[in-house]
């Protein structure tokens, strides 16, 4: 991303926030931000507690705010109980809002549905008693397979009620990445659906779940949940399958919650680290909560009469905060959205904001990348033609993006009146960490800005030392906050290991991102991964995982995978593969590769699918026998070698690994 780096450094566009804006927003200048950052420095953990107490419901109140007792596994609010799915439907309908739309469903084909708060909890309700029903029990992990759906949520929703832990595995992972995850989670309870639909198809979902299981060692299963979102071929498992609507039909639309502690587990979410296995990250009830309605509240500064759209799907963590919990718990309005921006044609996102007058729109820099590309070529589906002016803030989420397209989503999008989120936060954090808030923050395009108030984000050298401002280094937060991941799910040591590690004194969390501040202004831009993960639209993929499903292939010798820069996607994936025989000539070459794509779309899913494959009779190699990856990485940007290749055995190997199959 260093060409996003320069562009960023050398920024001097700047938007302060507008009188209209300040006017109406919940935090209102700078004093008011100063005034929480303050608060926090004075009594930290009396900061938190006071917003836990105000924005939270509680069944039990808590008396203990932080426990640093066990640290890094640090604990918030840990003797209060409460329940999340109470915190997000039944206080709303209790506080009068039973009436309100909750969600509009607007299904791929763009037919819409709309639920009240009265209706998803009754849905809820009835689905958690099903649950119960079929044995499922407090701190029970159950993975979740949908597509975006009223019922995706209704499914997170339920097992929050009854304190089962979900699972949330995105539809495009493959099956054998679901039985890793039903494997690592030791889940008893799987909830799909027949099929999704996605840009005008129907794609099967439910047969991935029945190879997963298949592929062995998930004998924990004991049944599988089927919602019917097409009708479509779907085979059932007599004794192990269910359809959602038998289970459903005659169950009761009322549940007492479960109170569980604060700290009980709300869920698990697998994502990628630097080693092949993805990590279960732990998030816990109230903590989480917390952070995801405060920044629903001051981030999105999120009122009555908004209609709230996160275009996440809730398969990733965005979703989960941002569709699932933290927008319900503010009582709002939410779009759920099925589709893809390129369905019917590059104008949906457009046309659902105009149908629906969204009024706050979240989105992935991806995203608004391939519809600028889209409106450039068809201008029928630009913007411009689009009644837009009920949007009112914008936000930018997943990875950096790049000035141009924020002056683009700003002009086109936003008509040149709505403030940019742009929100740095990771899976492991529970929500934003560092953005701007619209009525505090003056925007600057590719800056995410300031830290959350309270959120203690630093940037540091190799010794855990601050860097001055103006020069880049390790982002790190500098002490514990309320929704910050608990623990890695069954490995204890990898959680210290890979966030809170020796060489940062053991205190600091290490978010694995490099970062530098602004010399004037302390605001902060984020540099990329330091770590061996990448970031392909928004979505984080190990390059190591990409490494063991290409070598699991039996034609496969070796592989080496890195990324490099893609003007739409952020960073694509690189593969430097030797064959077991012979390097390959030009026409097998591009066989072979298209294979191999296939075969990590089988292994982890086709969002891990490698852009270029190049082929060499070896890898380059240190003396010691260690893959020179920076030699790799400027091979792929298709650079002139500059390093010392003094060392290798073969020179001639590079003019081979310069060649995309
Ligand atoms: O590298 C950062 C990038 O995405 C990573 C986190 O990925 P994940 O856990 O999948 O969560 C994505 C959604 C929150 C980070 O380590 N990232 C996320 N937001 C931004 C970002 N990079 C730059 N700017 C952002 N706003």
């Amino acid at each position: 991303m260093t060409s996003n780096i320069e562009s960023v450094v050398t920024e001097n566009r700047i938007f302060p926030p507008s009188e209209a804006v300040m006017k109406s927003a919940t935090i209102s200048g700078r004093a008011a931000y100063d005034a929480l950052c303050a608060e926090a420095d004075r009594d930290y953990s009396g900061y938190w507690a006071r917003l836990a107490r105000e924005h939270l419901s509680w069944k039990q109140p808590f008396t203990v705010s932080l426990d640093e007792s066990k640290a890094p596994f640090y604990q918030w609010f840990s003797d209060g109980k409460l329940n999340v799915s109470y915190n997000c439907l039944d206080r709303n309908v209790e506080a009068g809002l039973g009436d309100k739309v909750a969600i509009i469903f607007e299904a791929d084909g763009g037919d819409v549905t709309k639920v009240t708060y009265r209706e998803l909890l009754g849905r809820v309700a009835k689905f958690a008693n099903a649950l119960k029903a079929q044995g499922v029990k407090k701190s029970d992990r159950v993975l979740i397979y949908m597509p975006m759906s009223i019922e995706g949520v209704v499914a997170m929703q339920a097992c929050a009620r009854i304190g089962a832990i979900h699972s949330v595995v995105f539809g495009g992972f493959s099956a054998k990445s679901l039985q890793e995850r039903i494997q690592d989670a030791g889940a008893s309870y799987v909830i799909t659906a027949d099929e999704q639909c996605r840009g005008g198809k129907n794609i099967p979902l439910k047969p991935a779940v029945d190879e997963g299981i298949a592929l062995g060692g998930c004998e924990s299963i004991r049944s599988v949940i089927v919602y019917q979102r097409t009708g479509g071929a779907c085979t059932m498992v007599p004794g192990r399958d269910h359809w959602w609507h038998d289970l459903t039909a005659s169950q009761p639309d009322i549940c007492e919650p479960e109170w569980v502690e604060a700290e009980h587990p709300l869920f698990l979410l697998y994502t990628s680290g630097s080693t092949g296995k993805p990590k279960g990250v732990q998030h816990s009830s109230g903590g989480y909560l917390l952070h995801a309605i405060l920044t629903m509240k001051w981030t999105f500064d999120i009122k009555p009469n908004d209609v709230f759209w996160c275009t996440a799907d809730i398969g990733w963590v965005t979703g989960h905060t941002y569709i699932t919990y933290g927008p319900l718990a503010c009582g709002a309005t939410e779009i759920v959205f099925e589709g893809v921006p390129s369905f019917p044609d590059a104008g949906r996102f457009w046309k659902t904001i105009q149908k629906h007058r969204v009024s706050i729109f979240y989105t992935a820099p991806t995203a608004i990348r391939s519809l600028i590309k889209s409106g450039e070529n068809s201008p029928k589906t630009h913007p411009r033609n689009y009644d837009l002016t009920s949007l009112r803030l914008l936000g930018s989420v997943g990875e950096p993006i790049n000035p141009e397209a924020w002056m683009w989503y700003y002009n086109n999008v936003g008509g040149a009146r709505c403030p940019i989120m742009d929100t740095f936060w990771q899976t492991e954090t529970g929500g934003h960490m560092i953005t701007p808030l619209p009525g505090v923050t003056p925007l600057v395009p590719g800056s995410c800005t300031l830290p959350f108030p309270g959120i203690q984000a630093a940037i540091v050298d190799e010794t855990g030392n601050d860097v001055e401002w103006g020069k880049g280094g390790f982002l790190v937060v500098k002490k514990p906050w309320p929704s910050m991941i608990r623990t890695i799910y069954g490995d204890p040591e990898r959680f210290v290991k890979s966030y809170f590690p020796a060489d940062f004194s053991g205190q600091l969390y290490l978010a694995g991102d490099g970062a530098m501040r602004d010399a004037k202004t302390g605001y902060f831009t984020i540099m990329g991964r330091i770590d061996d993960v990448l970031n392909v639209s928004g979505h984080r993929m190990g390059t190591m995982e990409i490494e063991s499903a290409l070598v699991a292939n039996p034609m496969v010798a070796e592989a080496a995978v890195v990324g490099r820069p893609d003007d739409m996607t952020g960073e694509a994936i690189c593969a430097f593969v030797v064959l077991k025989q012979a390097r390959p000539t030009d026409v097998e070459a591009t066989r072979i590769a298209n294979e191999l794509r296939n075969w990590v779309a089988k292994e982890i899913g086709p969002i891990a699918k490698p852009k270029d494959i190049r082929f060499g009779e070896n890898l380059p190699k240190t003396r010691s026998g260690k893959i020179m990856r920076r030699l790799l990485r400027s091979l792929a940007k298709n650079e002139t070698i500059t390093q010392d290749v003094s060392t290798l055995e073969n020179p001639g190997i590079l003019d081979q690994l310069k060649q995309n199959a």
